[in-house]
């Protein structure tokens, strides 16, 4: 079997290693501490933050199942690559995110998940991209901590999980089905379960407009037009569109008078973007940033096999 090997500082490692370890194709995630300046650190001595080490995650991967481009996608999702030293509450430079390389073939496909992030972000982002210096396991305590102490701290969103979780159900399903509009059905009732969510579904580009395909929920408008609505909007801004609060979108489209919030992923193959998806809440500010970046991944599926 193929293996190989990335190291993220993603802050805290326990929930780093919890959530690696979760990736179809990883077959090990270990915690330690990188590229600091000391030998053989102590958990002790680096929580002082004075010995340069940033708690870090071994993974150990087969890349015939996972590739490194969709482990730096997730790693992405789960760290904040704009706050210096600090991921959630934690601060220091042990707490500093990186992606650290052991071998050289890797740094361009690295190079390019950086240049993605930064783009869809809009700035500049702080998490390192280093080769690999120096790495030593944690005590073994920190091994499989979560798993040991499920009410144990975690810096990583429950919803994290429930996402991951169902991004690989999808996978599965799908296999290496090729139609399009098979995917897209059997992805909105895999979400609608899951997500419970008040409605879910794609809208197919067709000429000049949107018509509606596969969905979960109550019976939807046919045709939306380019730059109507949030959904035509998405699609003429080539962009997400999370809306805390459909009242406040000039040109929202009420299918329903019950949706309350929504999100608009587009779909793309290649660099069309053949449809969207489009999820609606009953409750307001339902969507942030954790449900835009996985459900664009999800999305990411439709088009590719
Ligand atoms: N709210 C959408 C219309 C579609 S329904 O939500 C299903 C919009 O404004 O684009």
């Amino acid at each position: 079997m193929n293996k190989k090997v990335i190291y993220f500082a993603g802050g805290c490692f326990w929930g780093v290693e919890h959530f690696f370890k979760g990736v179809d194709g990883v077959l090990e995630a270990v915690p330690g501490y990188a590229n600091g300046n000391t030998e053989n650190p102590s958990y002790k001595e680096v929580y002082t933050d004075t010995t340069g080490h940033a708690e870090t995650v071994k993974v150990t991967y087969n890349p015939d199942r996972v590739g490194l481009g969709m482990l730096l996608k997730l790693f992405f999702t789960v760290t904040d690559p704009l706050t210096l030293n600090r991921q959630g509450h934690d601060e220091g430079t042990r707490y500093r995110s990186g992606v650290f390389y052991a071998d050289d073939e890797d740094r361009p496909v690295i190079e390019q998940a950086f240049r993605e992030t930064e783009s869809r972000l809009g700035v500049p982002i702080v998490t390192e991209l280093e080769p690999l210096r120096c790495f030593y396991p944690a005590e073994e305590y920190h091994r499989d901590y979560l798993d040991k102490n499920p009410d144990g701290y975690c810096h990583l969103s429950l919803k994290t999980f429930i996402y991951l979780r169902l991004y690989q159900d999808i996978r599965l399903f799908l296999g290496d089905e090729a139609d399009v509009t098979a995917k897209m059905a059997d992805i909105s009732a895999l979400i609608s379960k899951k997500m419970k969510f008040f409605w879910t579904g794609f809208y197919r580009v067709v000429g000049s407009e949107l018509v509606l395909g596969p969905f979960q929920g109550d019976a939807a408008c046919l045709r939306i037009g380019y730059g109507k609505g949030v959904c035509g909007t998405a699609w003429k801004q080539a962009r997400t569109i999370v809306v805390p609060d459909v009242e406040e979108f000039p040109g929202h489209i009420a299918c329903s008078s019950l949706s309350r919030s929504e999100i608009v992923v587009p779909v793309y193959s290649g660099a069309d973007i053949v449809a969207v998806l489009d999820i609606d809440s009953d409750e307001y500010s339902t969507f942030d940033q954790t449900d835009a970046v996985w459900l664009e991944l999800i999305a990411q599926l439709v088009c590719v096999h």
